[in-house]
């Protein structure tokens, strides 16, 4: 077994691409298709079915559907996301409330929600009840982080433990579910389920607070995704709570000027880096990953399967895209 994200990612991809979606109203699965084919990195359904095979010794493929499920149900809130967030590229091409329009966005990401519970059950009738309970929690747990995350924009005293419990909720949770899952159907005790959960959910802030500091500071053309875009929607990321505290006059200065975009976006980043937080966040980050590692210690597995983690977990928090 080959313990590697381009593995691994690429059984989930051959798996979505071989589904049959309904025919009556084939505009509705035209953005499905365009989503899949656009990139993706495949990070939960790689780690569903490493959890898997590291537990059971059996081959991913065997979960290959629940595995996919997690995948299809993260590009479902990335369509929603996007227009929350009024956010026109993603993996470098329009996003497809730009490509088509906010209606088709909602509605074909309604329907990747329903594909989602289809694959979760797909040849897990004997553990569908127990499948469906940890999923359900986590998509209702992704909803009410994607509200504080949207609520925070209008707010200005958002602290770092609020804004630690908004990106658990919205991506940690998720990225927990994929591993929790793996776990589950391999039938693995509920102790060992319950550290790759937290491996997770580690996994998940390391990995959201650096996706925040690539909103910022990444290369647009590698990371895929337009800069500076949370700067524009006074999102509460880390950077931005960390400014507010050490130096509240200069950020709200910034936010109540009425400056062009791009002068915003200049201006925000500046003050991050004057302030030291583009490092601070980076070395922040690191630590939930090694947070992550530590999680595994005294789980029994292979040691390729360990190492898989372990650099997984650091590529979180180093990754350019
Ligand atoms: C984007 O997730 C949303 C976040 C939680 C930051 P990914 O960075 O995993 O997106 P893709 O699927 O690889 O494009
Ligand atoms: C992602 O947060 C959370 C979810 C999609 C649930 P972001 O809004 O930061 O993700 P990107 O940057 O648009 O991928
Ligand atoms: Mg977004
Ligand atoms: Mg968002
Ligand atoms: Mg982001």
């Amino acid at each position: 077994m080959e313990y590697s994200l381009d593995h691994l990612g690429s059984i989930a991809d051959r798996h979505i691409a071989s589904l049959h979606y309904p025919t009556l109203a084939p505009g509705l699965f035209e953005p499905v298709k365009y989503t899949f084919t656009t990139g993706g990195k495949r990070l939960r359904p790689a780690l569903c079915m490493a959890v898997y095979a590291a537990l059971s010794g059996k081959a991913p493929e065997e979960i290959v559907s629940q595995a996919s499920a997690v995948e299809m149900f993260h590009n479902f809130t990335l369509l929603h996301d996007d227009v929350m967030d009024r956010a026109e590229v993603r993996r470098g091409l329009p996003t497809v409330h730009v490509k088509w329009n906010t209606a088709t966005a909602i509605l074909s990401g309604d329907a990747m929600l329903s594909l989602a519970y289809e694959m979760l059950a797909d040849g897990a009738a004997d553990r569908f009840a127990r499948l469906f309970a940890i999923f359900s929690k986590t998509a209702m747990e992704v909803y009410e982080g994607q509200q504080l995350d949207m609520e925070f924009e209008s707010r200005d005293d958002v602290s770092v433990d609020e804004y630690m419990q908004m990106i658990a909720l919205k991506t940690s949770v998720l990225i927990g579910c994929a591993c929790s899952l793996g776990a589950e159907m391999a039938g693995a005790a509920t102790d060992i389920a319950a550290k790759f959960y937290e491996y997770g959910l580690k996994f998940g802030l390391a990995f959201q607070m650096r996706d925040d500091w690539l909103d910022t500071f990444g290369d647009p053309a590698v990371f895929g995704k337009g800069i500076g875009g949370d700067i524009l929607c006074d999102k509460k990321t880390w950077l931005r709570t960390m400014a507010t505290a050490a130096a509240p006059a200069e950020v709200s200065a910034i936010s109540g000027e009425k400056l062009a975009p791009a002068a915003k976006i200049e201006a925000m980043t500046t003050l991050y880096r004057k302030l030291g937080l583009d490092k601070a966040c980076d070395e922040a980050a690191r630590a939930y990953s090694n947070e992550a590692i530590a999680a595994l210690e005294g789980v029994t597995m292979p040691d390729e399967a360990r190492e898989f983690f372990g650099n997984l977990a650091i590529k979180a928090a180093t990754r350019d895209k």
